[in-house]
């Protein structure tokens, strides 16, 4: 009976699915995030044929070393791939497998929340509220931006940067301007969407929304240069990796009002919300930042989808099959 380790506990679906078709399903008993260590030691005591992992766990060279001769997937229970070894897993024959498309609408509806939420100021208005301080209705009280007929910019036309831009269009009524490597003559007869270099976008965007994959290439792509780019009265949601953005040139754009706000929900050097303790300080001083604590795929029909997919990739490798979300 082949093993499939989960480094975390996860919605049951996919466990149950592996359960039901015989496989012999071991979760990590700590609910948190294993050290690089304790996953080595668990792989080795377990000595899964499956690993079911999070992208908070490393999977490098040792790890999947201390999987040998057994392992022959890591279902990784993200879309992202950052925390994979990939040219590691290829060299010893592992196959890697994502979640892809089943937490599309869940982190596009996450990202057009944070949209509304910067340009309403709502998180700023509800503590007002709730501090006692309102007094009756004023003209100027928490004036914010209207999104309808202003101009989206999306960088990176993947699924979900489509479903973030076609929420955005059919439902608010925004023009899109986007930045890909490659341009989508779908999108743009569907969306009216216009393809545009990065600085270009960056120049004409009121709404600036992030959805590439971490990547070298990609690691620090909205730096100071592409911050002072954007408008002043522009708004940057990242709701992709932390690292894509230089958050210390972020928070001098934000101080020094070169953009108008930002909405994250991812950090650059996660878990830690900032990279240096004193920048914790300066973030809480600006009430036109919005965090939420990497959770854009976070609904339960995503997470049990998630866990379904991870499983029916795991199924389809313990079967011999190709899996329908290999990654190469
Ligand atoms: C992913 O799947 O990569 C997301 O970041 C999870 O929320």
């Amino acid at each position: 009976m082949p093993t499939v380790y989960v480094s975390r506990r996860i919605p049951d679906e996919g466990l149950k699915l592996l359960e039901a078709r015989g496989h012999h399903v071991v979760v990590s008993p700590h609910d948190r995030v294993l050290t690089k260590e304790e996953l080595v030691a668990a792989i080795r005591e377990h000595r899964p044929e499956a690993l079911l992992c999070q992208l908070t766990d490393r999977v490098d060279g040792d790890v999947l070393d201390a999987g040998k001769p057994n392992l022959r997937i890591v279902a990784n229970y993200a879309v992202g791939m950052d925390n994979v070894n990939l040219v590691a897993a290829k060299a010893r024959g592992i196959v890697v497998t994502n979640t892809p498309g089943v937490l599309t609408d869940a982190v596009a509806e996450h990202t057009v929340a944070l949209m509304f939420a910067l340009a309403r100021r709502i998180p700023e208005a509800d503590r007002y509220a709730k501090s006692g301080r309102y007094q009756g209705w004023d003209p100027f009280l928490f004036l914010g931006m209207e999104l309808k007929g202003k101009t989206l910019g999306i960088i990176g036309l993947g699924r979900i940067g489509f479903g973030v831009a076609e929420r955005c269009v059919k439902g608010m009524g925004m023009r899109v301007r986007y930045s890909d490597p490659k341009t989508n003559p779908d999108f743009e007869r569907e969306l009216g969407g216009q393809f545009r270099s990065l600085d270009d976008l960056l120049r004409e965007s009121d709404v600036v929304s992030i959805h590439v994959p971490l990547l070298p290439s990609t690691r620090h792509l909205i730096n100071a240069d592409r911050l002072g780019r954007m408008k002043p009265t522009a708004l940057l949601v990242n709701t992709s990796r932390g690292p894509i953005v230089d958050e210390a040139a972020l928070l001098d754009a934000l101080e020094s009002k070169k953009i108008a706000g930002a909405a994250l929900d991812v950090f650059e050097c996660e878990p830690s919300i900032v990279c240096r303790p004193d920048d914790h300080l300066r973030l809480k001083a600006l009430p036109n930042v919005i965090l939420t604590p990497h959770i854009a795929s976070a609904t339960h029909e995503a997470r049990q989808a998630m866990s379904r997919l991870a499983a029916e990739n795991i199924l389809a490798v313990l079967d011999g099959r190709e899996p329908p979300n290999i990654v190469r």
